[in-house]
């Protein structure tokens, strides 16, 4: 990017002001991590994989082996990624918005936890996490950070099938993480859409719910959206590049006669 443009510095003046801050983000903010996103054309994982093939219930139920193997090996690449400068810049946030006394809600739609590498606390996370296993028969959980498994289906000691405890299509979200969710964004005052093609519900649904609530709304995304143009402001750019200059600017740092004045981190 060059230098900041006008909606980036009026996004950042309301943010700088906002009293209850939600963010929703998605696949995009960790592709500066490398991790690959779900829809974009060429590099999602749906361009070379067929969703019905591996994200749902009745995929497992078919084949076990191929769709447990290539959770794991989604796994094992993201061992590989570190939280990148927009997982860093909503850590900040979030620290200087709670030390401030107001509040910040981090929901995510995604798996990696990359958030939570960065220092994000709190995190909502409507689709689960790759990094926990579940028995299908006794439910046991179990957090796995170690090299591939062996042998594909993996095995529970009971015997039962294990699976990554995320959401798959045709599965209920969390309800305790979707209700959180929903209370945060029926209440906040602002509201930030980042790297999410907002396709998929209901986490998408936040986003006209926020709408609704009369939030000013970012949405920050290198393309347009189904809610581009409902959202306040709607920044093209990578989050990686476009948050760490929001919130800088919405913190203040380098504010000038009362004026919050952007800069690179
Ligand atoms: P998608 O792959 O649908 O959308 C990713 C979005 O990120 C797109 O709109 C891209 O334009 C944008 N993007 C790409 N690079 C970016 C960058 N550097 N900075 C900011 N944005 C960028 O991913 P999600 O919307 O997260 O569900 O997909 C939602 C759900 O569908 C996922 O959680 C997953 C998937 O199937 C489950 O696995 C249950």
């Amino acid at each position: 990017m060059s230098a900041p443009d006008n909606d980036i510095i009026q996004a950042a003046q309301h943010l700088g002001s906002a009293k209850n801050i939600a963010v929703l983000t998605g696949a995009g903010i960790s592709a500066e991590s490398g991790i690959p996103t779900f829809r974009d054309a060429l590099t999602g994982w749906w361009s070379k994989y067929s969703l019905t093939d591996l994200a749902t219930p009745q995929a497992f139920a078919r084949d076990p082996e191929r769709v447990t193997r290539w959770y794991d090996e989604r796994r094992c690449i993201i061992a590989q990624c570190r939280p990148n400068p927009g997982h860093v810049a909503l850590a900040t946030l979030q620290r200087a918005i709670v030390e401030q006394g107001k509040r910040f809600t981090l929901i995510t739609q995604n798996v990696d936890r990359l958030h939570q590498a960065a220092g994000s606390t709190d995190v909502i996370e409507l689709h689960g996490t790759l990094w926990v296993w579940r028995c299908v028969d006794c439910d046991k959980e179990a957090e796995e950070r170690g090299p591939a498994f062996q042998s594909f289906p993996p095995h529970c000691t009971c015997g039962g099938l294990r699976r990554p405890d995320i959401v798959w299509f045709g599965e209920d979200l969390p309800a305790d993480a979707m209700d959180a969710a929903e209370r945060a964004v029926a209440s906040c005052d602002f509201f930030m859409s980042v790297g999410t093609s907002a396709e998929v519900y209901p986490a998408a649904g936040l986003i006209a719910q926020a709408v609704h609530a009369g939030a000013d709304v970012l949405e920050i995304n290198p393309t347009a959206t189904s809610f581009s143009s409902q959202a306040t402001w709607s920044v093209r750019g990578k989050s990686g590049e476009v948050l760490p200059l929001i919130v800088q600017a919405a913190l203040g740092v380098g504010a000038r006669n009362g004026r919050a004045c952007p800069r690179y981190m």
